[in-house]
């Protein structure tokens, strides 16, 4: 197999794209199709600041990579989790995050929960009604509302994370066997922001997780290996499972959900309804907007 820029062996071949290229090129192919992404979506400009949420996997160390060679004036944000029993999972990501932003001079705001909030994910989960909240739940709702509150507080334009067409292809998977209306509305490369709060980006989504593996291990990134210990045995991992089957099959299936998606949704095939921004009202305790009037589900949490 050549690269097809140089004719040279190729390292990477992309079936869903019939495209092979050499380290070189493949590098340079990357940042590239993100770079057209940017634009295509209309993400940021190179005014704006980017803040980027960095967990120390390789999609997001890759992304603020990637953002930094195209010139973009991106800062990182590690939230640190408390999730270290027999794995040292936070301890060890914000490690290699640390080590990333040293080796390229680069801005990263640290922000331990246990410190600032009280307690550990595992602790919250194991407070809420003993459990009722699972880790990932609460993960997922205190990274929200710190990513916004960083953002918020130092001013960024945007919010960009690493996901890439995998995960947003799982996610679609997983709302489209429930016909989850209004999540289907909000997904997608950019959630514009509104009262206080910034732009969401995923500059990766069209990019699939194999080919930022290849980015991240032909580029020597350090990255942090293992998966979180609570996202074993999870839905989305099995979705994940279900579509990799399907994509082996059919190369290029997984990118045709994504995009044909998007494409269905601008030409109307959903009726967004222009109330459900009105309906967003902000949280009495941290200002964020939250859909019931009152405390958001943050607070909520954090107050029980
Ligand atoms: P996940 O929800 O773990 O699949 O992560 C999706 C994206 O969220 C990552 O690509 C990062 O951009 C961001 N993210 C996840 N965990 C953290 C963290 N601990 N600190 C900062 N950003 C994170
Ligand atoms: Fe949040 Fe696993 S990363 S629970
Ligand atoms: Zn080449
Ligand atoms: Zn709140």
């Amino acid at each position: 197999m050549k690269c097809r820029a140089c004719g040279q062996k190729a390292v990477v071949n992309m079936r869903q794209h019939k495209l092979a290229l050499c380290k070189e090129h493949y590098l340079e192919w990357i940042p590239e199709q993100t770079g057209r992404f940017i634009e295509k979506y209309k993400m940021f400009s190179h005014e704006e600041k980017v803040l980027v949420a960095v967990s120390g996997g390789k999609d997001s160390l890759s992304l603020w990579d990637i953002l930094q060679r195209l010139g973009y004036q991106a800062d990182g944000l590690y939230i640190c989790l408390g999730i270290d029993e027999g794995l040292n999972y936070s301890a060890e990501s914000q490690r290699l995050t640390g080590k990333f932003a040293a080796a390229h001079s680069l801005k990263l705001h640290i922000v331990d929960v246990q410190k600032e909030y009280g307690s550990t994910i595992p602790e919250f989960s194991l407070k809420s009604h003993r459990g009722r909240l699972k880790p990932c739940s609460v993960c997922g709702l205190v990274k929200r509302h710190v990513m916004n509150r960083v953002a918020r507080d130092f001013g960024y334009d945007v919010l960009a994370t690493g996901h890439n067409l995998d995960d947003e292809a799982a996610v679609l998977f997983g709302n489209t066997l429930s016909w989850a209306g209004e999540y289907m509305l909000r997904q997608g490369p950019v959630l514009h922001g509104n009262s206080g709060l910034a732009r969401k980006v995923k500059p990766l989504c069209r990019i699939y997780e194999r080919e930022m593996l290849a980015y991240a291990l032909l580029r020597g990134i350090e990255y942090i290996y293992d998966e979180c210990p609570f996202s074993v045995g999870s839905t989305s991992i099995y979705y994940k499972q279900l579509l990799n089957k399907l994509e082996s099959d059919r190369p290029g299936a997984k990118q045709t959900f994504y995009l044909s998606f998007l494409e269905a949704r601008r030409s109307g095939l959903f009726v967004e309804r222009e109330t459900i921004q009105a309906e967003l009202h902000p949280c009495t305790n941290c200002g964020q907007p939250t859909s019931a009037p009152g405390l958001c589900s943050f607070c909520r949490m954090m107050s029980r």
